[in-house]
């Protein structure tokens, strides 16, 4: 079973750069005739309509060292159809195709044999059966996985074992969903592709709309392998899969909204998948003639079976027309409050609890920057607690204030993280939620999600504070802090980059052990900052940086047990050249006696990379004693 990805591929010699565009398909221009061009006009258009935000004047723009790594055909789609044709909307398409070509490099075409596994796996493999088939290791989203031989005592030993190198990417950011012995990952080439988990070759891949940067959700069959595949795509299309047929299930746009996305993963329920909607609509905002703003962030409960929609509940009002902005475009609002990860599912009480953004315009919403609860039956909203009031902020708001900034713009304190679901000795259950300011909470869900305590734990920042995710071993939580970008009103307070620990019962602090700076020299915006999420196993943590250092702490204290720098070529594996780079949004899986990450970010000036690591204990036959 085997399906490679078709890029297509023209190339034409043409008469004129107005023939650049054949039949709607985009064929670069010939290099022998265009070279100089491509090379002086190239230039000139990257310089007038893109370099203002693309070197280093909007933080979460790529930076040009790593747009070139991508291919012409993805930078053309970005311009033509995707998340910049706002920005491009005024290029004719020719000028777009030499923007393209000027900045990309050439599709990878050869794949080695090695890439595809290519044989039938041995049927007797031990399978492994870790809680590894949702981004959050089950519907609380507490990010422990218990079914590891990984402990403190032998995870000095870990040893990288193998390396699959992506094609045509700059970032990996799908989190690896692992069940049995193969592993599910999303990937920017547009696809998804089945790995073997033992060998690190692909089993097979399929080819979907969009670059695949949630984790996949996998449905199990009564044997326990995997049968169907859940995902969304950076255009906001979602899918469900059958493995069995190679065939999809289903495939719906989640939201009608031509800016929403897929960021946060599905999470698979009875019968439901749910669904939480983000955007892109604060990046159109920059345009001072974008309509701003529309989007509202939303969870939509689908079925499973048929993609068909259950219920859709939004997280503000519908949007009304509220004046013009400076430039004279139209101002629309409430919007916003975007929900960036995966809910949180409490059986018990028949509810799913998010943490949304912030308002993208005015007037804002109780909404935004929360933790809200609804109903698993309905969607009906529970109960609501708004932790930041009145933040209004896009992606307008950088050095030089947009048309489309909100008076008095927020501070854009999103949950990005998801509220953590779990119990504490007293046997009571608590949702712990992290933000981007750098503050945790736990609210009590017995009690209407009333605030239970609150933390100052890192200073926050626009890739927060608390960024991605935390994790929770039932005694302590694990608390990455990225700190890095501190917003003006914080700056002269320190960062806390690092991993923090507290008791889930007191919010007291326990540890602190704040990651040293590996940053000598770099051409990246490279920073010792926490932003991805981290995970834990029995006594350990594990944490990457998007410095690209991972490493491994001690759950009791913190202590730096291992390390890896994952910033580094790696030569070319299956056929493609292998890089890692910043560890940001999702964070490492743990199964047997295995740890799997995806170093590569592009975003943000960080490091790309197109890697899925695998690393193994050198030896299992060390004891995991646990007498504490
Ligand atoms: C107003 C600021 C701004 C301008 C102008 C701008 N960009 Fe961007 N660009 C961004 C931001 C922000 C992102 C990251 C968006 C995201 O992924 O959320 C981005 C992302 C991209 C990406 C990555 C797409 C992907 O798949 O991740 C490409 C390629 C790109 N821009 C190319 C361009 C080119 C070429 C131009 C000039 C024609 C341009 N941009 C103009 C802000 C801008």
């Amino acid at each position: 079973m085997r399906s490679r990805s078709s890029v297509c591929w023209f190339r034409t010699r043409l008469l004129g750069m107005s023939a650049a565009l054949i039949l709607g398909a985009f064929s670069l221009p010939n290099e022998a005739v265009y070279a100089e061009d491509i090379l002086s006009k190239g230039y000139k258009l990257y310089q007038q309509n893109c370099a203002g935000c693309h070197s280093g004047g909007v933080s979460e723009a790529p930076l040009k060292s790593a747009l070139k790594r991508l291919t012409v055909n993805h930078i053309f789609s970005a311009l033509d159809k995707g998340i910049m044709a706002g920005q491009a909307g005024h290029l004719t398409k020719d000028e777009r195709a030499l923007i393209a070509s000027f900045l990309g490099v050439k599709p990878t075409v050869a794949k080695a044999d090695s890439y595809y596994c290519g044989d039938v796996r041995d049927a007797s493999r031990k399978m492994i059966s870790a809680n590894t088939k949702s981004w959050g290791f089950g519907l609380s989203n507490e990010r422990m996985l218990r079914d590891t031989n990984i402990g403190e005592e032998n995870v000095g030993t870990l040893t990288l074992d193998w390396i699959f190198a992506f094609p045509n990417a700059t970032r990996v950011r799908s989190q690896p969903t692992v069940v049995g012995s193969t592993i599910y990952i999303g990937s920017a080439d547009a696809s998804i592709k089945a790995i073997d988990l033992e060998r690190g070759c692909v089993e097979w891949e399929f080819s979907v709309a969009a670059e695949v940067r949630s984790a996949i959700s996998a449905d199990l069959d009564d044997a326990g392998n995997a049968a169907h595949l859940y995902f969304g795509d950076i255009d906001g299309n979602i899918y469900g899969f059958d493995i069995a047929s190679q065939q999809l299930l289903w495939k719906r746009e989640a939201d009608p909204h031509p800016a929403a996305t897929m960021t946060g993963s599905m999470v698979l329920h009875g019968d439901k998948v749910f669904v939480p909607v983000s955007s892109l609509e604060i990046v159109l905002a920059a345009n001072p003639k974008y309509e701003c703003c529309v989007f509202r962030g939303s969870i939509i409960a689908v079925d499973k079976n048929t993609g068909k929609t259950i219920w859709q509940t939004f997280t503000t009002e519908k949007p009304e027309l509220q004046g013009l902005n400076t430039v004279g475009a139209k101002r629309y609002g409430p919007s916003g409050a975007p929900i960036w990860s995966s809910p949180t599912i409490d059986t018990k009480r028949g509810f799913l609890y998010v943490g949304t953004g912030e308002n993208y315009s005015r007037p804002t919403s109780d909404t935004s920057d929360a933790i809200m609860a609804m109903s698993l039956e309905t969607g009906e909203i529970q109960w609501i607690n708004q932790v930041t009031l009145d933040d209004a902020w896009n992606g307008s708001c950088g050095r030089k204030k947009g048309a489309n900034c909100p008076e008095n713009p927020g501070p854009d304190f999103d949950f990005g993280a998801p509220p953590i679901l779990t119990v504490g000795k007293d046997g009571k259950d608590i949702i712990l939620a992290g933000q981007k300011s750098g503050r945790v909470y736990a609210f009590d869900p017995e009690n209407g999600g009333k605030m239970l305590w609150q933390k100052q734990v890192g200073r926050g920042g626009i890739m927060g504070g608390v960024h991605w995710g935390m994790a929770t071993d039932r005694e302590r939580l694990y608390v990455p802090i990225s700190d890095v970008s501190a917003y003006k009103r914080d700056a002269h307070k320190p960062a806390k980059s690092g991993l923090h620990a507290v008791d889930i019962i007191t919010g007291d602090p326990l540890w602190s052990t704040l990651t040293d700076d590996n940053c000598s020299d770099e051409k990246w915006n490279c920073s010792p900052a926490l932003s991805a999420a981290a995970t834990v196993v029995p006594g350990v943590v594990f944490a990457g940086g998007l410095d690209g250092m991972l490493r491994a702490f001690s759950a009791d204290t913190g202590a730096v047990l291992w390390e890896f720098n994952a910033r580094q070529d790696f030569g070319t594996v299956n056929g493609i050249e292998a890089f890692g780079g910043s560890f940001d949004s999702d964070g490492p899986v743990i199964v047997g006696d295995r740890l799997l990450v995806t170093p590569g970010y592009d975003k943000w000036g960080l490091a790309p990379g197109n890697v899925l690591l695998s690393f193994k204990l050198k030896s299992t036959a060390v004891p995991v004693s646990k007498e504490k």
